[in-house]
């Protein structure tokens, strides 16, 4: 059942070509500029009106929602908040008529995150849902929504479903966007073929698994590790850090790399490895300073780099290269080296990596 794989988390990162087709499988038309969830077309103009959208979700499905923070105040122009599905609830949240609020859950079984919906339900806020498992209490409990299709996901950490969280969240605000008459047909029609051409990608990030499993070799036994990004990076960050603490047990933070120097930078010494995601985009001169600013204090630096960078092998510890990818779609690709390097950490510490300790695959409770 594991497909030959050692676990399932393994099976489910190699499955992420195939799974992220699967969840834009019907929906897009590249050539045609054509793009279509069936979930969503009563509530589409309601979507593509709205003043305000908050998204709600927790652990992984809120660092989707970050990335769709990005992806739709980019696109679609409506401002996003993203919050935890906890905390939402219990405040007394600012939401009236008209709000649309998206809830994010691979199990669709979520307690905190069913909390949410109900209380921002009650207030008339529209409820759009995002879920992996069809059927679930999360998906009922919604007015629309569209489903991930990444199939099941056993593994305690979340992997393929993040991925077709994004490329779904991306369609939403695409066709929000579109809905509203704020993008170009132009970058609608490239933004569609790029989205097509990401499981490609990711097979070939796949290919470097075994540099990453002697990358992870060398630092198996360090104790803390911190996350870099910037921009749609960032969450990416944070996921690559969430996947290391919760299967290795080892303490990490992510980051955006410029607030390093507001107080993480005096934890940087030579036992310190960061992970910096350093792809060629409209921030890269900015994380390559933050990079420099960790080697001059002697952290070990790991960079997830864009093919072809001649600069970062000369500065950094470890290079991992992944393909060129539009600046909006780069999280479906750079966070498959991370959850490669968690994993083959986890593994080499003798760690349950499906079975995580203290956790379990959905947390039904409060
Ligand atoms: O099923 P959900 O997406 O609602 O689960 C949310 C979190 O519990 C989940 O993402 C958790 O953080 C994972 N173990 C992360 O890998």
């Amino acid at each position: 059942e594991k497909g030959g794989f050692d676990h399932f988390m393994l099976k489910e990162i190699f499955e992420q070509p195939r799974s992220i087709a699967d969840s834009m499988r019907g929906r897009v038309n590249a050539d045609e500029g054509h793009l279509q969830l069936g979930g969503l077309r009563d509530y589409l103009d309601k979507l593509a009106a709205s003043k305000r959208i908050v998204i709600v979700g927790c652990g992984t499905s809120w660092h989707a929602g970050l990335v769709a923070e990005y992806i739709f105040e980019e696109l679609a122009r409506i401002p996003v908040e993203v919050e935890y599905a906890s905390e939402f609830r219990y405040r007394n949240p600012i939401i009236s008529e008209g709000d649309i609020v998206i809830a994010i859950s691979q199990s669709g079984e979520t307690a905190d995150t069913l909390a949410a919906i109900e209380l921002a339900k009650s207030k008339g806020a529209t409820i759009f849902g995002v879920c992996n498992v069809v059927g679930s209490s999360i998906a009922r409990a919604t007015h629309a929504g569209a489903y991930t299709h990444a199939g099941p996901e056993i593994g305690v950490a979340s992997t393929k479903a993040f991925t077709a969280q994004v490329t779904v969240l991306t369609l939403m605000a695409l066709a929000a966007a579109q809905r509203k008459g704020v993008i170009a047909d132009s970058l609608l029609r490239q933004l569609l073929a790029e989205l097509e051409s990401i499981p490609a990608k990711v097979e070939k990030v796949l290919q470097a698994a075994e540099k990453i499993k002697e990358i992870a070799y060398i630092f198996t036994y360090a104790r803390n590790f911190i996350y870099l990004g910037r921009g749609l990076n960032f969450p990416v960050a944070l996921e690559g850090a969430l996947k290391l603490k919760e299967i290795s047990y080892i303490h990490a933070e992510g980051y955006p790399a410029a607030e390093m120097k507001h107080g993480p930078i005096a934890l940087i010494d030579e036992d310190m490895p960061v992970v910096v995601i350093a792809t060629k985009d409209s921030s890269y001169e900015k994380v390559v300073s933050n990079i420099q600013e960790v080697k001059a204090r002697k952290g070990r630096v790991i960079a997830i780099t864009t093919e072809g960078d001649t600069q970062l092998p000369d500065m950094v510890d470890f290079t991992i290269e992944i393909p060129k990818v539009h600046e909006i779609l780069m999280p479906l690709v750079s966070v498959v080296p991370l959850q490669l390097l968690a994993y083959d950490i986890a593994v080499m510490r003798g760690r349950n990596v499906d079975q995580p300790r203290n956790l379990a695959k959905s947390v039904t409770v409060e």
